[in-house]
């Protein structure tokens, strides 16, 4: 009889006879294919060696060597015992099967609804191919070399096209400064506009990673006023004056945190007092795939008073760190000494498999799938918190924002659903002053891998803000 929380072994078939190489490469490339692609979830037991040699009529020695080649990868770990276990890939350090603890435990660990990541293993098919044709494309080495800051233009033509495909927005290739991730689109772009002691306004609860840049680059943030359809014009115009302010940072489409899209009207109204007042807009743009049809960009609204940032990180993968910069050309000299300082060259390796994702159209594909899984998840969540307030959240990002009844405060709530592994985030977290903040929480509904993971963390959420008494401290 097996002990008690001891998951059962899988039987596991892999298809092995089409893969190129020796044998125990093959079946460490189909376990990581299986891993990826959730048929061999985290907490998995695998077979035995001897077992999977039978099966799959290879010598033990072979499946030795594939699992060691697997565990060196971080993919499984191997217990004296207990046996060997799939790991769970947020948790690298520690295998899963190490917590000796029950099945939940071993497969969830923390639910983590903190963080605006995106599953990934929907694409690791597309992924994979991506990745084999650019190994045979007769000109990598030719693009491995040093290139211009600005980045190779074959590649920066692929992003001009994905921007004509997600952004409605159309520019020339030589329009596009490829960059690290949209954070060093935004490093980049704020490097450019702003010195040392400068005020950059923001929306009132902004993006955690700008304030990040803002502090390393000396910025003094100055929050404007929004309301529950986004930045308001004459709130920014009357900030730049009373501050003294040349620049503005936001996120037009699927604000992060607040999800508001600003109207066309707005828009106009933003580039209109940019223009009158002398501020350049930095408009970030990450989430604005998920829009569709995408609203025209403040970009194409005022390319004069506008820096275009944005990547591919929710689109396609973070990994590839793919991010640019579109701006307009007085500034594209000082973007290339920015760019030459900081990074030298964009890291090639990750744009040419996102330009063969876009060139093969793939990346259409891969974001239509984003966008029905961000659908599906919206759907469960709502129906799970569907007694609360979500009529100001839009449906088409990937978090929720949750405004809470007055009853519940949002930093006993968070720290309720922490103890009980759960994590969300406070609206003080995106808070870049000291002023009154909502009372609401922003919960992402993509970070984790399973829907039924994000079920269990929604249901702890929901059952803590219909018995608020249970997130209270003062109990004792
Ligand atoms: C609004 C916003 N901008 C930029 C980024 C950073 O993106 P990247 O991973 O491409 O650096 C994020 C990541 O969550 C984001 O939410």
């Amino acid at each position: 009889m097996r002990a008690m929380n001891q998951p059962a072994t899988v039987r596991w078939q892999p298809a092995i006879a089409h893969r190129p190489g020796p044998l125990y490469r093959a079946i460490a490339a189909a376990l990581a294919e299986d891993i990826a692609n959730g048929t061999l979830p985290p907490g998995t037991r695998l077979p035995t060696h001897r077992d999977l040699a039978w099966d799959l009529k290879v010598t033990v020695g072979t499946i030795t060597r594939a699992y060691q080649e697997a565990e060196r990868q971080g993919l499984i770990g191997g217990e004296v015992g207990r046996g060997t276990f799939v790991r769970d890939p947020r948790r690298l350090t520690e295998p899963v099967a190490d917590t000796g603890g029950t099945l939940m435990e071993m497969n969830v660990g923390l639910i983590d609804l903190s963080v605006n990541a995106t599953a990934l293993w929907p694409d690791a098919g597309a992924l994979t191919a991506a990745t084999q044709a650019v190994a045979q494309r007769p000109d990598l080495v030719a693009l491995m070399s040093y290139q211009t800051p600005l980045g190779h233009p074959r590649l920066r033509a692929a992003i001009a096209d994905w921007l004509a495909d997600s952004a409605n927005m159309h520019v020339a290739p030589e329009q596009v400064l490829l960059a690290v991730g949209g954070q060093g689109a935004m490093l980049t772009a704020l490097s450019a506009v702003t010195r040392p002691g400068d005020t950059l306004l923001v929306e009132q609860l902004t993006y955690t990673g700008l304030r990040a840049v803002a502090l390393h680059l000396g910025l003094r943030l100055v929050p404007v006023a929004m309301d529950a359809h986004g930045l308001l014009p004459d709130a920014v115009e009357q900030a730049a004056r009373a501050h003294g302010a040349h620049a503005l940072y936001c996120m037009p489409t699927l604000q992060n945190p607040t999800t508001a899209t600003l109207s066309l009207d707005r828009r106009r109204a933003l580039v209109d007092v940019a223009r009158r007042i002398g501020l350049m807009i930095i408009e970030d743009d990450v989430y604005g795939f998920l829009k569709q049809p995408a609203p025209p960009t403040l970009y194409s609204l005022g390319p004069d008073v506008t820096l275009y940032i944005s990547s591919l990180s929710k689109s396609l993968f973070p990994g590839l760190r793919t991010g640019y910069v579109v701006g307009p050309r007085p500034l594209f000299d000082r973007l290339a000494t920015i760019l030459r300082a900081t990074v030298l060259a964009p890291a090639h390796l990750g744009v040419v498999v996102a330009a063969e994702l876009i060139d093969s159209g793939e990346a259409v594909r891969i974001a239509q799938r984003r966008r029905a899984l961000v659908a599906e998840r919206q759907a469960l969540a709502r129906s799970v918190l569907s007694g609360l307030d979500l009529t100001g959240s839009d449906h088409a990002v990937t978090h929720l924002w949750l405004p809470l009844p007055e009853n519940v405060r949002r930093e006993e709530l968070v720290r309720g659903a922490l103890e009980r592994g759960v994590k969300i985030t406070s609206a003080d977290g995106f808070s870049p002053g000291k002023g009154e903040v909502q009372n609401a929480v922003r919960i992402c509904l993509l970070g984790v891998d399973h829907a039924s993971q994000l079920e269990k963390g929604l249901s702890v959420v929901e059952s803590l803000i219909s018995n608020p008494v249970a997130t209270s401290a003062a109990w004792v």
